[in-house]
């Protein structure tokens, strides 16, 4: 019997697997722990933009080669400008199934759009990508979804894209009114409210792709028109960009890396975590982002507090 002859994979090869039509793919065929050659890392950067979120499996990484990994990628924001970081990791932030203590259950109107976000957009240069690992998972549930909203400006009709070009909208993080700032989480977010002005549309900087760019929970107004108008047109929009078919939902495991395009997504992190007794444990990096333009050149402005600059840097061994 002759030997089969069984080719070894090329060192630089990945293979990309879409898991929708408009966004989310698997990337197979990279160990995340290693350091990445140039090809590796085109590869992924060419499927970020292709494909907005970007899924890895069985990658168990370190807080260190986590953060090792996303450096390849661009400058690390502190965890988080306002909740702060992992002891002894200033660039990594946790999500705990308990973070936020729930303190809104009950009490937010819930709309299919609730918690629908993209990260940090209070800012007034979000973070342009967030790279997400999953340590400790439920065995069901908690699943994360990403919608496209570059695919969610196609799909307006003519008339409404020029209309929703030449907004802007006001993106706010800050306690909500009424709260008295006693608990820890009020605390932190009245030390460091952040506030940006951003167009509705964002020009992709790689791409050139409009987005319509309206995080559900940080965008509270859109400029020049009366409250009603803003609200009305806002559920419209919020309603047209979280469409399921513009998504891809992904089911974490242990060791699952996710890696998104901040300037052209939104995401939803699960509540159902909070009807199951199971724990879900996460880390998180974000990659410094760039301050966004709008279809007429007008850049964001800050409206309160500073641009998100890098984390100071630690010695990795
Ligand atoms: C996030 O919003 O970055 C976290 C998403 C999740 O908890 O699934």
């Amino acid at each position: 019997m002759s030997a089969a002859v069984v080719a070894e994979p090329h060192p630089h090869s990945i293979e990309v697997v879409p898991l929708s039509a408009h966004i989310g793919a698997e990337i197979r065929g990279v160990d995340l722990a290693r350091p990445l050659s140039p090809q590796q890392i085109a590869a992924i950067r060419a499927a970020l933009l292709k494909w907005r979120v970007m899924f890895f499996r069985e990658q168990f990484l370190s807080h260190e080669q986590h953060i090792a990994f996303s450096a390849q990628f661009g400058e690390l924001t502190p965890g988080h400008p306002v909740f702060g970081h992992v002891d002894g990791y200033p660039q990594v932030y946790s999500i705990a199934k308990y973070r936020k203590a729930t303190r809104f259950a009950g009490q937010s109107l819930l709309r299919p759009w609730t918690g629908w976000h993209t990260d940090v957009t209070a800012a007034v240069n979000p973070p342009y990508a967030s790279i997400l690992r999953g340590v400790t998972i439920p065995p069901y549930g908690g699943d994360t979804q990403w919608t496209n909203l570059v695919i969610a400006y196609e799909k307006l009709s003519a008339p409404l894209r020029a209309f929703v070009d030449g907004l802007r909208g006001v993106h706010r993080f800050a306690a909500p009114a009424g709260t008295s700032g006693t608990d820890v989480f009020d605390k932190a977010v009245e030390q460091h409210t952040l506030i940006a002005e951003h167009p509705l549309v964002r020009v992709h900087p790689e791409t050139g792709e409009r987005a319509l760019y309206v995080s559900p929970s940080f965008l509270k107004e859109i400029v020049g028109v009366s409250p009603r108008e803003s609200q009305v047109l806002l559920e419209l929009l919020w309603e047209h960009v979280t469409r399921p078919e513009f998504t891809v939902r992904f089911k974490w495991e242990a060791g699952s890396v996710a890696f998104w395009d901040n300037r052209s997504t939104a995401h939803l992190a699960p509540s159902d975590i909070f009807d199951l007794e199971f724990d879900r444990q996460l880390y998180r990096t974000t990659l410094v982002g760039d301050v966004p333009v709008g279809p007429d050149g007008r850049a964001s402005i800050a409206l309160q507090g500073s641009p998100v600059g890098a984390a100071a840097a630690v010695a990795l061994n």
